[in-house]
C-alpha cells in the first residue's frame, strides 16, 4: 500500500496545506514553550519559602504587562489568520467559468466518476493525468460524504442538493490513496478511493477506453455471464454500457475488469475474491446495499468471467 500522508504532498495545493500546518504547528509549540517556562519561573521564585509562615509576595495589576499579553496574543492569531486565508484562497480558488473535468458523486459506500467531457463513467478509482490542473465538481449521492486524497489537496464536503469544486494538480505519477472524512454510515471507513496519476498520453488512451461500450464475449462462461447479468438481478442496479443494463443505483461496471479493487477498495480485484463477494457481499462489506444474490457457484463462476474480462 502506497503512504498517503498529507505530509508527502503531491500537489502545490497540498503542499500549502502541508506548510501551514507545520507553520503553525511550530507557533503553538513556541508559545507552549513560553508559557510553561513562565509559569515553572512564577512557581519556583514566588513560592512560599521553607520553615516561613508570612504569607509569599503578592501583586495585583501591572497595565504593561496586560497589554502586553493581550497585544502579543492577538498579533500571533491574526498572522495565523492572515496566512490560513491566504492558503485557502490558493487551494480553493472556485470553479470560475471553467467546465468540470470530473464529477464525484459519493453514495454510501461508493464513488461515482465520471468525465463530463469524454462521456466516460467509472467507480471508485480515478484516474488524472500529471501535471495537469483539473476541476472537480463534488455532489452527495444521498447523505453527506467528504472527498480527501490526503497528499493531493484539502478536503471537501459532499453534501446533497449542494455542489462543492475543487482543484487538484497531481505532480508526480503513481497511485495515492484517499478515503471519506465524514461519517457516513456503517461502511464509512470501507469508502476509499484511489487515484491513479499518469502520463497524460497513457491517462488519454486510458479514458478513450473507457468511453466504449463492454464487449460482447463469444462464448463460454463469459458469454453465460453476460445473459446472467442482465436475467438475474445485476441490471436492476448496475450499468454496463452497449448492454440494456443502464441503472445508477450501483457502481458502474463497464470496465470493472480494468479496476484494482472490489466493493470501494476492501478487497483486490482479482477471480477469487470476485466470486467471494458474489457469494456472500455481506460477509465482506457488512451494510453494504449489494444484496446476497443467493447465485450457485456456476452462475458465479459465470458473473466472474464476464466482468473480469471487461478491461
Ligand atoms: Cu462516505 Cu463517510
Amino acid at each position: 500500500m502506497p503512504v498517503s500522508s498529507p505530509f508527502s504532498p503531491i500537489s502545490p495545493q497540498e503542499r500549502d496545506i502541508s506548510n501551514l500546518f507545520v507553520g503553525i504547528l511550530i507557533v503553538g509549540a513556541a508559545v507552549f514553550v513560553l508559557v510553561t517556562a513562565f509559569v515553572v519561573i512564577a512557581m519556583i521564585r514566588y513560592r512560599q519559602r521553607r520553615g516561613s509562615t508570612e504569607e509569599p509576595y503578592q501583586e495585583f495589576g501591572r497595565r504593561k504587562l496586560e497589554i502586553a499579553w493581550t497585544i502579543a496574543p492577538t498579533v500571533v492569531v491574526l498572522v495565523l489568520l492572515g496566512f490560513t486565508v491566504k492558503t485557502m484562497a490558493a487551494t480553493s480558488p472556485g470553479p470560475g467559468d471553467h467546465p468540470p473535468d470530473l464529477v464525484i458523486t459519493g453514495y454510501q459506500w461508493w464513488w461515482g466518476v465520471q468525465y463530463p467531457a469524454s462521456g466516460a463513467v467509472t467507480a471508485n478509482e480515478i484516474h488524472l493525468p500529471v501535471g495537469k490542473r483539473m476541476l472537480l465538481q463534488l455532489e452527495g449521492g444521498d447523505v453527506i460524504h467528504d472527498f480527501w486524497v490526503p497528499q493531493l489537496g484539502r478536503k471537501m464536503d459532499m453534501i446533497p442538493g449542494h455542489t462543492n469544486w475543487l482543484w487538484v494538480e497531481p505532480t508526480q505519477t503513481g497511485t495515492f490513496l484517499g478515503a471519506c472524512a465524514e461519517y457516513c454510515g456503517a461502511e464509512h471507513a470501507w469508502m476509499r478511493i484511489r487515484v491513479i496519476v499518469q502520463p497524460q498520453a497513457e491517462f488519454d488512451a486510458w479514458l478513450r477506453q473507457q468511453t466504449l461500450a463492454a464487449v460482447t464475449p463469444p462464448g463460454g462462461d463469459a458469454a453465460q455471464g453476460a445473459m446472467l447479468f442482465q436475467q438475474q438481478t445485476c441490471a436492476s442496479c448496475h450499468a454496463v454500457a452497449g448492454t440494456a443494463a443502464n441503472a445508477q443505483v450501483g457502481p458502474n461496471l463497464t470496465h470493472f475488469g480494468g479496476r484494482d479493487t472490489i466493493a470501494a477498495g476492501v478487497l483486490d480485484n482479482t477471480p477469487e475474491n470476485l466470486a467471494k463477494w458474489l457469494k456472500d457481499p455481506q460477509s465482506v462489506k457488512p451494510g453494504s446495499h449489494m444484496p446476497d444474490l443467493q447465485l450457485s457457484d456456476e452462475q458465479i463462476r459465470q458473473l466472474v468471467a464476464y466482468l473480469e474480462a471487461q478491461k
